[in-house]
């Protein structure tokens, strides 16, 4: 059962893609021919909308329709209304995603319809499902989730033969994370994580965009916050002349038009006056860095490889900063703003058929990034796994009834670094009957279990002393509904996925599905034997009629509610 895979970097102001090409991985270009496509999205009207590089040059002409950096916003309730239109963040990434995914098809003559999508380190649970959400209204399936830094560190060790220890220092257009990882032998051990909410690129721009709009004022009297398409002009001057003192120590933002009776605009950028602007910035990626190796119980001279990643590492003055904070140059790895994509793609061979001579000796061990835990008595967060604890895991903790006599207890787990419920996220609650006892009397055990993927949360809740037991999937809630999530995609795809009951004959499992239309049915039966609920031996049937591995799932009759049954090959 061969699969295409899409190896998928979005990132705030780029995106990248790669596929596994035999044992190498490789950049797929856009449908422009370039390696990086803008995460930009510019409707042009709630019909129509225009992804990439012809919608970064719509931004000055309709920034009211133009939308940039929506990774920014991926888990929060943002809209963006556009006719009778509200698009959530999903949506928006959704057609992002799909450019990607339709170019790649181009490109290659394939059809990807499965993709490793990368995340920030420092990305939440609901992040990571709202990501999720965005593919599958793409069309695609998302296989994996990978944390970026850890892609990056896969394309860069995966040539090193030596073990190492690396940290992966990412600094992209909105994110800032910092992993360490030990490589042993192909062996992806991640021993910490840290990150910056919302440090990037863009926060650099900014403050160029700040010192012109001083300017402006003082030279003419003009603001240009009232003017969108001047600020967008403004905006996108600021991050030219920024990548050009990347390679040149002066340059120059030139705005030839302001307003009607305005001569045009111009001032002088050195690479002295850029990087007192940003000083403090870069300064903070200090302190993640101090935590993550704190955490990990490492000096920074323990550190063999400094890779540098994402668009931002290359101003002059964080690679500086970089050397100096350690005392070494960084490594020369894969070029920044590739290795996310790549990494992503050789992440993807964990599912393909044959495992080639390079997944033989691949495996990744990464780590949760932020705390979970439960809320006790006392009104505080009680935490079961620290961040960075190294997954698969589980851990049980014990508590007891705080009350004489009560008869249940309620179990509210939450997410985040905080003592108290307000400063974490909250993942979900339930409840189980207790025996009632004196207050103290009862043994309760909370385990958390954590697979393979960071993202999915197995709570089971003990009375020891009824024997009651139960054992609640937690995932960060979608934001969106199926119902919506289905409508969204109707809009983007024109198609919709349809609800299915998938039951296993002879072990009567059942399972609640939503088809995605562009899958084929042998990719529905890589996901059910990935899911357990299926053996390699066994095969669909649906009216009785078996479905054959090349079929397209939107061309069998299913609708809502049908039934597919999983049989024995004899049967
Ligand atoms: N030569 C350069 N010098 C300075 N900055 C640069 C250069 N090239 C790109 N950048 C900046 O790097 C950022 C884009 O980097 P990258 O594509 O790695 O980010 P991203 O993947 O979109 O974001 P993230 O990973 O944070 O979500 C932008 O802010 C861009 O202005
Ligand atoms: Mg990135």
């Amino acid at each position: 059962m061969n699969r295409n895979i899409l190896g998928m970097d979005f990132g705030t102001t780029n995106s990248k893609m790669a596929y596994m090409l035999l044992d190498e991985p490789e950049m797929i270009l856009n449908s422009q021919g370039n390696k990086i496509t803008p995460s930009i999205v510019y409707f042009k009207s709630e019909k129509e909308a225009i992804v990439g590089e012809i919608a970064k040059r719509n931004i000055i002409l309709e920034p009211n329709k133009t939308v940039s950096s929506i990774k920014r916003k991926m888990g929060t309730d943002y809209k963006k209304k556009i006719g009778r239109y509200k698009f959530p963040p999903e949506y928006i990434a959704a057609e992002i995603l799909k450019k990607l995914a339709d170019d790649a098809n181009k490109q290659l003559s394939k059809k990807f319809t499965n993709a490793v999508v990368s995340v920030p380190a420092n990305y939440s649970d609901s992040q990571r499902q709202s990501i999720k959400d965005a593919a599958e209204i793409a069309g695609l399936t998302v296989l994996r989730m990978i944390n970026e830094p850890t892609a990056a560190a896969l394309a860069y060790g995966i040539k090193e033969d030596r073990d190492r220890r690396i940290l992966v220092y990412d600094f992209g257009g909105g994110t800032f994370d910092v992993t360490i990882l030990s490589v042993l032998s192909g062996f992806f051990d991640v021993d910490s994580t840290a990150g910056a909410h919302k440090l990037g690129g863009d926060d650099i721009d900014a403050r160029i965009v700040k010192e012109v709009n001083n300017k402006l004022y003082e030279d003419f009297g003009i603001d240009m916050e009232k003017d969108l398409a001047l600020r967008s002009t403004i905006l996108e001057a600021s991050e030219e002349a920024k990548i050009a003192l990347s390679s040149v120590e002066t340059t120059s933002i030139n705005i030839p038009f302001i307003a009607a009776d305005k001569p045009p605009f111009s001032m002088q950028l050195t690479r002295k006056m850029l990087n007192s602007m940003m000083s403090d910035l870069i300064e903070c990626t200090k302190k993640p860095i101090e935590r993550a190796l704190d955490d990990a119980s490492l000096e920074k001279n323990e550190i063999d490889d400094i890779l540098l990643v994402g668009g931002t590492t290359l101003i002059p003055a964080v690679h500086e900063f970089v050397t100096q904070l350690f005392g070494k140059e960084p490594v020369k790895g894969p070029d920044p703003y590739e290795a996310v994509a790549l990494g992503a793609a050789i992440a993807s061979l964990e599912f393909g058929k044959e495992k080639s001579r390079m997944a033989k000796n691949i495996e990744i061990s990464d780590v949760i990034s932020s705390s979970l835990g439960v809320l006790t008595a006392d009104g505080t967060v009680s935490r079961i796994l620290e961040r960075n604890t190294k997954i698969p895991i589980a851990r049980t903790r014990n508590y007891t009834n705080s009350w004489d006599f009560v008869e249940e207890v309620t179990i509210p787990v939450f997410q985040g670094e905080g003592e108290y419920p307000e400063e974490n996220e909250p993942l979900g609650e339930f409840w189980i009957s207790i025996e009632p006892m004196l207050a103290d009397e009862n043994k309760i055990d909370v385990s958390f279990e954590v697979g393979k993927e960071f993202g999915i949360l197995h709570v089971t809740a003990i009375d020891k002393i009824s024997g009651n037991e139960r054992t609640v999937k937690m995932e960060a809630r979608s934001r969106l509904s199926k119902k919506d999530k289905n409508k969204w995609m109707k809009k983007l795809l024109g198609v919709e996925s349809s609800k299915v009951n998938i039951i296993n004959k002879s072990t009567r499992d059942v399972l609640n599905l939503y088809l995605n239309p562009f899958q084929t049915v042998c990719d529905l039966k890589n996901e059910l034997i990935e899911k357990a609920v299926m053996d390699k031996n066994e095969m669909l049937f649906h009216n009785d009629i078996e479905l054959e591995d090349a079929m397209n799932i939107s061309n069998i009759d299913i609708t809502n509610n049908s039934t597919i049954e999983i049989r024995q090959r004899n049967e």
